[in-house]
């Protein structure tokens, strides 16, 4: 399994706080099954000074480090990037961490607040699709406003974002409202992506196997793999197909927007 969010780079963010735990979380990913995973670091002016540049510097050096603790993870360089204005400055000097790349456009992990969805959003998102950057808004359901109504994210799906849900949500490890507003984003067919969002063992481990698991029940083997492999493997492979929201390959996708 790919992962495309998560927080194993040393002394960053709110993740692995040295490197032993770094090295710790990525033993742990390889337990769960999880071949490549894609660092993600919160990229947040004021708070967490990070940028592309620094990000690939200090993902390459921790691949070094797998390689040499023999731990068998491929590491690759991205960010969760959290809305604000900024953005469009960091677009435009190329400091913006993407995860990936699909269909002819960048991908970016867009973090809103927890509390709501932002005013003005939409226009943010829509300047980026000019500049064919695609946002995957991570963790949409542990989102307040989403989780009082599912139909919140619908404006941003229909816009052309993606969705990212955080395995742990489904597993209910971040409580009932969460839970069920990620399924209420599966059964509409509006989930690109699960991923672990893991920042240590304790609270926040990288348990995809266990989300994998949680997935086949809710819609059987495809979807869980559809959502683990083999959408976050196009976007790390800059893949052709466009996808749905749902991560079916689809034609009518790549008319997105
Ligand atoms: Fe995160």
């Amino acid at each position: 399994m790919i992962d495309l969010h998560c927080h194993y780079l040393p002394g960053i963010d709110d993740g692995a706080q040295t490197l032993s735990d770094s090295l710790d979380l990525a033993r742990a990913a390889v337990d769960a099954g999880i071949h490549t995973a894609v660092m993600t670091p919160h990229v947040h002016p004021g708070r967490y000074e990070n940028s592309a540049p620094t990000i690939r510097k200090l993902c390459a050096a921790f691949q070094r480090v797998l390689e040499h603790q023999e731990i068998p993870l491929q590491v690759r360089a991205g960010g969760e990037v959290r809305i604000s204005s900024d953005i469009i400055a960091m677009v435009e000097h190329d400091q913006v961490p993407f995860i990936g790349e699909l269909a002819g456009y960048r991908i970016m992990l867009l973090e809103f607040p927890h509390s709501h969805l932002l005013l003005g959003a939409d226009k943010l998102i829509k300047w980026l699709l000019t500049r064919h950057i695609r946002p995957l808004i991570a963790h949409p359901e542990r989102n307040k406003d989403v989780m009082r109504n599912v139909e919140k994210i619908a404006p941003f799906v229909q816009m052309g974002c993606l969705l990212q849900l955080t395995g742990a949500s489904i597993l209910g490890q971040f409580g009932k409202p969460a839970q069920q507003t990620a399924l209420a984003i599966i059964e509409r067919g509006w989930a690109s992506v699960v991923a672990t969002d893991a920042h240590n063992l304790r609270h926040r481990p990288p348990n995809l196997d266990l989300a994998y698991a949680a997935l086949v029940e809710i819609g059987g083997e495809s979807l869980a793999r559809q959502l683990t492999d083999t959408t976050p493997g196009l976007v790390v492979s800059g893949g052709d197909a466009a996808v749905t929201p749902h991560g079916q390959p689809s034609a009518a996708a790549a008319q997105h927007p």
